[in-house]
């Protein structure tokens, strides 16, 4: 099933959070063939799984730990999120690279718990603006990848890519459906070679300035299996329109 996710970021607190499930529920609802899912702050998660329980609405975090527990000052770890309601859990995001400084061996470490944890990890993967222009896109994402995904050579279970080229997060200026469904089969030929388990099974979004009037062209792509939205998932309209674009 296609997948679209909200990644909130930074944004909404518990109180804004009901609001906006209250006005997104109704224009979603008839939708069965489709999954949405939401990834509030970690503050407003036992929000929304109060305002989304008994609906088909997935909860997912923007961030984990991949200890248990222990002396982490300031982490969360996969066991409180499991306990909350998440199902899904955003790992590797290109705002955590850059600005909170995460490096691919992190992002390996978080993936491997995850896996074992029974989580189901978003990777997101995406080569900077100088990275495209030296022509070294698919030598990035491949590094990231093969990164990430080592030690889950033999792995049975699921996950899921976001391809989110950096340039076009928060941009306004996103990937051209083109471009996006190159570099989306590039992923999807890479996860056959990494682990044929992969091939069928994951889902490779695409996230960067995705809007309601640009999200149908990305889904009519043979490659693309969804969307990762961030600005434009703020509003419960917004978000809904994206989600209904195909
Ligand atoms: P954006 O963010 O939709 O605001 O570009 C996407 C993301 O960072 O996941």
């Amino acid at each position: 099933m296609r997948l679209i996710a909200a990644n909130w970021k930074m944004n909404k607190t518990p109180g804004e959070t009901k609001d906006y499930i209250k006005k997104f529920l109704p224009l979603v609802s008839d939708l069965r063939d489709r999954e949405i899912l939401i990834c509030p702050p970690f503050t407003s998660i036992p929000a929304s799984a109060e305002f989304l329980k008994g609906t088909s609405i997935k909860l997912g975090a923007q961030n984990c730990y991949f200890e248990d527990s222990g002396a982490y000052t300031g982490e969360i770890s996969i066991p409180m999120l499991l306990e909350l309601g998440c199902e899904y859990v955003i790992v590797g995001h290109s705002e955590r690279r850059h600005i909170f400084g995460e490096d691919d061996e992190l992002i390996n470490k978080k993936l491997i718990a995850c896996i074992e944890k029974g989580i189901r990890p978003i990777l997101c993967v995406g080569e900077r603006l100088e990275d495209r222009e030296a022509g070294m896109t698919e030598k990035v994402v491949e590094t990231q990848l093969r990164i990430a995904l080592s030690r889950l050579e033999n792995h049975t279970d699921s996950i899921d890519i976001a391809y989110e080229p950096v340039w076009a997060i928060g941009t306004g200026v996103p990937a051209t459906p083109e471009d996006a469904q190159k570099v989306h089969r590039f992923i999807r030929e890479m996860l056959k070679s990494i682990n044929s388990n992969f091939e069928n099974k994951t889902r490779i979004l695409y996230g960067g300035s995705v809007k309601p009037d640009n999200a149908g062209e990305f889904m009519k792509k043979e490659d693309i299996d969804g969307l990762l939205v961030g600005g434009a998932s703020l509003d419960p309209e917004s978000f809904a329109r994206i989600v209904k674009s195909f």
